[in-house]
């Protein structure tokens, strides 16, 4: 290539360069953000504005510590065309969990975010699906759930439903993520479908919401938006279509249950659902489509997935590495203690506290660098006086908060417990389930899910760690973005009948 042609390249690149920063700072509809009443704005490295912050998304951690080491606790950053403004200073984190949804936004986030990788994802702007997940994650829904997931893992290893030793013989290794994952799908179908759905089509369940997983697509969401602008069908939505069909015929035995005005006999949650999505598109003036039901029952699914199937299988990891020592001694005098099938109470699976402090432990050894984002549906002040203005994505990210902790790297769940609840020392910096206007909604859920399931394998079956899965925390990610930290391949454990 001749040296001419070479300039004009340079020229072209710094032209390009030139005209991005002023569309940024002078001309574009958030150019606001450059008022010295706002955060500093940071659009670097300046020569290489449109791939740098770019790449820092795959080491946002690092990225994050040499931004605030250069421009301090809270600032703004220009990436993927977004403002996202980072708030790490504590003071500012107290303010940021508790604002109201009218200043912070989780949902109006999660669509940003999101956008078409959520299916429906149109619904998230105007309907809020969180305060049904609350209204119906009451103590009877959580007694008769318990049951359930008990009733279910005695199904999935004993009975046709899934005939784990018929088809394994009594002992076989598995992935432990993807057969928790599935697992943990399994008994959510239980507890968020209906009777008839699980019974019928739990496995479809699992692989249309596989097929379907937000996770997966989570801030990736432009091949699917364009494919869709251009009309192309993809695997997800004829997934979605199916998603829609399987509760189609059960919606429309719940509308015409609400209809007559006949009340379910015990707990149903796609009567609860259906009879919410009546309420809520009347309140909006709108039509009741199935869709919508569709879209209740995937938001509940998806955050019920995202983070309890890693947190289950590093909690089966950590019970079975430490088989032989004080821990393990004490996860076993608590599964021992169990009450038998049919016969455990919410009471006392709260008692577990062990079972409890494990779950606790291992969010925090697990807890990376996920974000917690919101969206700034209007100016935010913070301590310093300056602004977060209307239109940013505020992040934050949720780290372990190693100086919290006496020997950060060991697990010792102990931490959580009387007298040494060394998580209490910083709550906005310790936080497993969330905080403020937006803390975990599934966390008593959660909590009793794990308990059971942990009690009923230990009774079921053994586990062992495969020689070649021992070091598994090397292929750990740790750079992951959103939810606990995963492995990048598979970690196989035996599983044996207990004779
Ligand atoms: C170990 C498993 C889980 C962990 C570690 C976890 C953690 C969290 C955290 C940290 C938040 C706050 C996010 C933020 O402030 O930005 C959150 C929110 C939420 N979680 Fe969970 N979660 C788990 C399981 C579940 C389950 C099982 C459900 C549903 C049954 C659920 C439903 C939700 C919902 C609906 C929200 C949003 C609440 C709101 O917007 O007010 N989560 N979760």
């Amino acid at each position: 290539m001749d040296v001419t042609w070479i300039l004009l390249i340079i020229v072209l690149y710094l032209l390009a360069v030139v005209t991005f920063h002023m569309y940024v700072r002078y001309l574009s509809a958030q150019r606001h953000n450059f008022d010295p009443k706002y955060l500093p704005v940071i659009v670097e490295p300046w020569y290489c504005p449109f791939l740098g912050p770019a790449l820092a998304l795959m080491d946002l951690e690092s990225a994050v510590n040499r931004w605030r080491a250069r421009f301090g606790e809270n600032f703004t950053v220009f990436i993927l065309g977004k403002f996202v403004t980072v708030l790490t200073k504590y003071s500012d984190l107290k303010t940021y969990y508790h604002a109201p949804e009218e200043a912070l936004s989780l949902g109006q986030a999660a669509l940003v975010l999101l956008g078409s990788a959520f299916p429906e994802s149109h619904f998230i702007k105007d309907h809020n699906s969180v305060p049904h997940i609350q209204r119906i994650l009451t103590p009877r829904f959580l007694r008769q759930t318990a049951i359930n997931i008990d009733q279910v893992i005695d199904d999935y290893f004993n009975l046709k439903n899934g005939q784990f030793w018929e088809e394994y013989g009594n002992g076989a290794v598995v992935d432990i993520f993807d057969f928790v994952y599935r697992f943990v799908l399994r008994t959510n179908s239980a507890s968020f479908t209906s009777h008839r759905i699980y019974k019928n089509h739990v496995t479809e369940i699992i692989d249309l919401f596989t097929t379907l997983d937000a996770d997966k697509s989570f801030i990736n969401p432009f091949t699917h938006g364009i494919k869709t602008r251009l009309g192309i069908r993809s695997e997800r939505d004829i997934a979605w279509e199916k998603w829609v069909n399987l509760f189609v015929p059960e919606i429309e035995h719940c509308v015409k249950m609400i209809e007559d005005n006949i009340q379910p006999k015990g707990i149903d949650f796609m009567y609860d659902t259906v009879k919410y999505a009546i309420e809520d598109m009347q309140r909006h003036g709108k039509t009741l489509t199935p869709r919508y039901i569709a879209f209740l029952i995937y938001g509940i699914f998806f955050p019920a997935q995202l983070n309890t199937y890693t947190t289950l299988a590093y909690v089966l990891l950590e019970w079975i590495r430490h088989g032989h020592d004080e821990i393990g001694h004490k996860l076993q005098e608590e599964i021992d203690s169990a009450p038998p099938p049919g016969e455990l109470t919410i009471d006392y699976l709260n008692s577990l506290e062990y079972i409890q402090a494990c779950i606790y432990e291992v969010i925090r050894t697990h807890t990376e660098f996920p974000i917690a984002f919101r969206y700034a549906a209007a100016d935010v002040q913070l301590a310093d006086g300056k602004f977060v203005p209307t239109g940013n994505l505020v992040i934050t990210p949720v780290t372990r908060a190693h100086e919290l902790y006496v020997d950060p790297y060991r697990f010792d769940p102990d931490r959580h417990l009387k007298p040494r609840e060394e998580m209490k020392a910083d709550p906005y910096k310790a936080l497993p389930f969330g905080r403020g206007k937006h803390p975990c909604s599934g966390e008593k859920y959660v909590k009793m899910q794990i308990r059971v399931v942990l009690i009923r394998l230990a009774k079921l079956c053994t586990m062992e760690i495969m020689p070649e899965s021992i070091d598994y925390e090397k292929i750990v990610n740790k750079k992951q973005l959103v939810g606990l930290s995963r492995p990048t391949k598979p970690v196989f454990v035996r599983i044996t009948k207990q004779c």
